[in-house]
């Protein structure tokens, strides 16, 4: 019988979550508000806040999971990616808490955590399965072969698809992070107001950062005709912008479905939340002949009910971290 208790804290969420066997019981997360003043997730701040929040997270995750620390069977920690400092605070949590209840430490790579976000609830992807991870930090087309074998085979040459989202909401004057407030806005806005181009990369990668610039002279452009463009126009501009990084994230989806044979679809990642992706997917997938996986809200942003779930295949795998691990903010596959 496995009791394990994962611990997020890649960026500025702080989370914890106890599942037992792979059913999940508990799911606690603390948001950090401090950033929106900045228009940006500031990395000394998260650290901080992950270091007020952990120890209330933790407890509260106990307790609604009502397992008392004497019964856990192993710690999960994200290792990375993410922000050296926030990570820090939970590796080094992670590390204390296993070493003294001397049961075995499991690190987690973030970016398989968001795939394996698929497994918490029914019904799961069938293997193989492609997933477009999509997030504040990363865009990748992940093939995904089984629990503990996942390959990227496409991803952003430059910014996410979510610091897309989020850098053009801070254009438009909106607070971070703007992915969920352009989403909003867009719902009552034309998709067709306005074109902006898609980056032309090969293969199966991505661009994002051509799109801010192109925004930025738009309104630019269109704010010495008329100062008050954005505030007339900000459905439009919000419904514009969102239908083209929905086109740009599917037509390389399409490709990757079309190379791989593999028409079993997976999003996962904050931005896998968006309404008008959800949508889109939803319309084509009889097209394309897709069967389609989107999960539940609350496991598309960072949670730790994700970590558990790849940890759990770890310690089914038997795969353990020694209390050295350091964490790791550029972590790969
Ligand atoms: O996975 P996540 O919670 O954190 C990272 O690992 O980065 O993703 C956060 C990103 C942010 O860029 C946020 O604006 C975006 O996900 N996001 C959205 C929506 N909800 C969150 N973007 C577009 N539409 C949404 N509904
Ligand atoms: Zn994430």
């Amino acid at each position: 019988m496995s009791i394990i208790l994962a611990i997020e804290s890649s960026c500025d969420d702080t989370s914890a979550a106890v599942m037992r066997e792979g059913i999940l019981i508990s799911n606690c997360i603390a948001n950090q508000s401090i950033h929106a003043a900045y228009g940006g997730v500031v990395p000394e701040l998260a650290s901080r806040a992950h270091q007020q929040n952990i120890i209330p997270v933790v407890d509260e995750a106990l307790k609604q999971a009502k397992v008392s620390k004497n019964e856990l069977t192993a710690i999960a920690v994200t290792q990375g990616p993410g922000l050296l400092g926030a990570l820090l605070v939970g590796n080094s949590f992670a590390k204390s808490m296993a070493s003294a209840l001397e049961i075995p430490l499991i690190a987690v790579n973030h970016m398989e955590a968001h795939v394996l976000a698929h497994f918490i609830e029914e019904p799961y992807p069938k293997f193989p399965f492609l997933c477009l991870t999509v997030s504040g930090g990363h865009t990748q087309i992940v093939k995904v072969d089984d629990f503990n074998k996942m390959e990227v085979i496409g991803e952003t040459r430059d910014d996410a698809v979510g610091e897309a989202f989020d850098k053009t909401a801070k254009m438009l004057g909106l607070p971070y992070p703007g992915g969920p407030l352009i989403d909003r806005y867009a719902k009552l806005g034309n998709p067709e107001a306005y074109s902006f181009p898609i980056a032309d990369i090969p293969a199966l990668d991505y661009s994002f950062s051509g799109i801010k610039t192109a925004v930025l002279y738009f309104l630019q452009r269109e704010e010495k005709k008329n100062p008050n463009f954005v505030e007339d126009h900000l459905n439009d501009i919000c419904a514009s912008v969102q239908k083209n990084l929905i086109d740009s994230l599917l037509q390389k989806l399409v490709k990757a479905s079309k190379q791989y044979k593999v028409r079993e679809i997976a999003i996962a990642g904050g931005v896998s939340a968006n309404s008008g992706l959800r949508g889109e997917l939803e319309r084509v997938k009889t097209k394309y002949k897709w069967n389609v996986h989107v999960p539940a809200f609350e496991y598309c942003t960072d949670n730790a009910a994700m970590i558990a779930k790849a940890a759990y295949y770890l310690n089914q795998a038997g795969v353990y971290a020694s209390v050295y691990t350091s964490p790791d903010p550029s972590k790969r596959f």
